[in-house]
């Protein structure tokens, strides 16, 4: 069975995220989205509610399932005999720091890289971005799936 991974943050999942882990599960048998569990980075959505929200959106794909990690992104491919990361490339500025995590990650474990070119829609959107444009009340309705929309309007509305 040919194996990959889709590793992040997701805080929360974009509609680039989205389109990145949809085409994975077109070439892979099975896709692991495994959202990393960073205690030292604030994050607006919690791991279990970020994986709720992943769950929900790449259903539909059948091959894909929802997890979480921590420490080395390697050592996780490791324990479930996954031999591939797929990453998206938005810019040339995403491709000086994947290039070095992708060749560390061969480096130490023999784990692949597999690097697929963003949707030009979606060549901007970041996560990061997501929030700051709806903390100021900028419409992110075409940028992320509808049930992450619904979601933020709420959050973004709590005092
Ligand atoms: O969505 P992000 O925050 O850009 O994802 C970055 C991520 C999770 C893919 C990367 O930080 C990672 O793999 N972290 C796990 C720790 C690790 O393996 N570090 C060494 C990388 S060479």
């Amino acid at each position: 069975m040919r194996r990959a991974v889709c590793p992040g943050s997701f805080d929360p999942v974009t509609l680039g995220h989205l389109d990145i882990v949809e085409r994975a599960s077109k070439i892979y048998d099975s896709v692991t989205v495994a959202v990393l569990v960073n205690k030292t980075k604030s994050s607006l959505y919690t791991v279990a509610e970020r994986m709720a929200l992943l769950t929900q959106v790449t259903a539909e794909y059948g091959n894909v399932r929802v997890d979480s990690f921590h420490g080395l992104l390697v050592d996780y491919c490791k324990d479930h005999e996954i031999p591939v990361i797929v990453k998206g490339l938005r810019a040339i500025s995403d491709f000086d720091y994947e290039l070095q995590m992708a060749q560390m990650n061969h480096g130490l474990a023999g784990v692949e890289t597999l690097f697929m070119t963003t949707n030009p829609l979606y060549s901007f959107l970041s996560s990061s971005l997501v929030k700051e444009v709806a903390r100021y009340g900028g419409d992110v309705s075409t940028l992320v799936p509808e049930l992450v929309h619904t979601s933020l309007t709420e959050r973004m509305a709590r005092p």
